[in-house]
C-alpha cells in the first residue's frame, strides 16, 4: 500500500526540481539582448550586424517566454513585439544593402528600450 505511492512521490519531487527552469526570469535574456544590441551597433559590416541582430531576436523570443509580473505582462509582450518588428525591419534593410536604414531601426529599438524600462520601473 505505502510502496505503491513511491512513484507518485518521486514524480512530484522531480516536478518540483524542474519548476525553476520553467519560470526563468527576464534578467538573463535582457543581459544578452543588451550585449547583442551593442555588438550590432558597433559592427562595421552588414554580415556581422545581421549575425548580432539575429542573436538578439532569439533572446527577445526567450524574454517573451520568461516569468513576468502579471500586472505588466501584457504591456511587456507588446514592447518586446515592437522590438522584434524593428529588428526585422533592420534585417530587411541590411538584405537590401541599406545600412543607414538598418541603423535607424536599431535606434528605434533603443527608444523602445528606454520607454519600456521606464514603464517597468513604475510602481503597480
Ligand atoms: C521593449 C521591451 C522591454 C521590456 C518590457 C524590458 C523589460 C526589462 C525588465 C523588466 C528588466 C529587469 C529584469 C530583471 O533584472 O529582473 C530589464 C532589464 C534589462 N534590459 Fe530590458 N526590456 C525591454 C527592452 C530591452 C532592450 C531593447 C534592451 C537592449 C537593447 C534591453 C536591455 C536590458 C538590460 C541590459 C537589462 C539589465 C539586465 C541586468 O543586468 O540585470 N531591454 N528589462
Amino acid at each position: 500500500m505505502v510502496k505503491s505511492f513511491r512513484p507518485v512521490l518521486l514524480s512530484l519531487m522531480l516536478g518540483a526540481l524542474a519548476l525553476p527552469a520553467v519560470a526563468a526570469d527576464l534578467e538573463q535574456p535582457m543581459k544578452k539582448m543588451g550585449f547583442n544590441y551593442k555588438q550590432a551597433t558597433k559592427a562595421d559590416d552588414a554580415a556581422s550586424m545581421t549575425k548580432y541582430i539575429e542573436q538578439m531576436k532569439a533572446e527577445v523570443e526567450k524574454a517573451k517566454k520568461s516569468d513576468m509580473p502579471a500586472a505588466k505582462k501584457e504591456k511587456f509582450l507588446e514592447g518586446l513585439g515592437e522590438v522584434e518588428t524593428e529588428l526585422d525591419a533592420s534585417l530587411t534593410a541590411l538584405k537590401a544593402g541599406d545600412e543607414a536604414t538598418a541603423r535607424a531601426h536599431l535606434d528605434k529599438v533603443n527608444d523602445l528600450k528606454k520607454e519600456y524600462h521606464k514603464y517597468a520601473k513604475q510602481k503597480g
